[in-house]
């Protein structure tokens, strides 16, 4: 295996990272599939967590993570957590060993609320992560978003990969410039090598992608994370 260094999500360097949500993959094959993707060069692995009640999916819980962390010291791992009870599972996740944990300002109360919980994502030991759909608001988001060190704008409906790409989300790029350097914009949902320019040009520096990486061929991954990176 090639040996890796963890990226730092708050490097400011204003690359693109992307990454690869395991969703996707062929989980019978989950060890494999993630070092694939990594040789491909992709930066992050991008976990879905789904409760069955914020969205109506079911997906992977800590155990998974947990395996991943063992199997992959070095991998950064980014846990996005499509709950209606973030504050439940910050820790079980974080002893797993997340690196970052986002949760939806969907599910907050209020600001007061949504800043609650980064504070006790940080006290344990991860980044904060904030996600929004695409109906929602930004106003929403405005108010706390530099308390993060990421901001996940959605462009699906969450709960399922290889959903097509909502433009309207790209609007959500405008928040670049809002944000400190040290905060990554990730865009989720429908992205893709045929996409990747439009949104990396609208501002985002986080690209995810669940089918368009695993569902090629591994001999084509390489080529489609440097498409979505502007990278060949
Ligand atoms: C959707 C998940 C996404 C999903 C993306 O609920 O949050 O991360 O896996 O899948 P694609 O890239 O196939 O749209
Ligand atoms: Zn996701």
């Amino acid at each position: 295996m090639t040996p890796r260094t963890k990226p730092r999500i708050d490097d400011a360097s204003g690359a693109p990272f992307v990454g690869a949500s395991i969703l996707s993959a062929d989980f019978a094959r989950l060890g494999d599939e993630i070092t694939d993707v990594l040789d491909a060069g992709a930066d992050i692995i991008h976990v879905d967590v789904m409760d069955g009640h914020f969205v109506p999916n079911l997906s992977m819980g800590p155990a998974i993570v947990s395996s991943v962390r063992k199997a992959f010291p070095d991998a950064y791992l980014d846990v996005h957590l499509m709950v209606a009870d973030p504050d439940a599972w910050f820790r079980p996740f974080a002893q797993a060993g997340a690196d970052l944990l986002s949760f939806h300002i969907e599910v907050c109360a209020d600001e007061r609320e949504a800043l609650a919980h980064a504070d006790r994502v940080r006290a344990l030991g991860c980044a904060p992560g904030i996600a929004i759909n695409p109906p929602t608001p930004q106003a929403r988001l405005e108010p706390v978003a530099s308390a993060f060190d990421l901001v996940l704008a959605m462009s699906v409906m969450p709960g399922h990969s290889g959903q097509a790409f909502m433009p309207e989300a790209l609007e959500r790029g405008a928040l670049r410039s809002a944000l400190p350097a040290t905060t990554r914009l990730e865009i989720d949902g429908g992205v893709n090598p045929e996409n990747a320019a439009t949104v990396r040009e609208a501002g985002f520096d986080l690209l995810v992608a669940a089918s368009a990486i695993f569902g090629r061929p591994s001999e084509d991954r390489p080529g489609v994370i440097c498409q979505l990176k502007g990278s060949e």
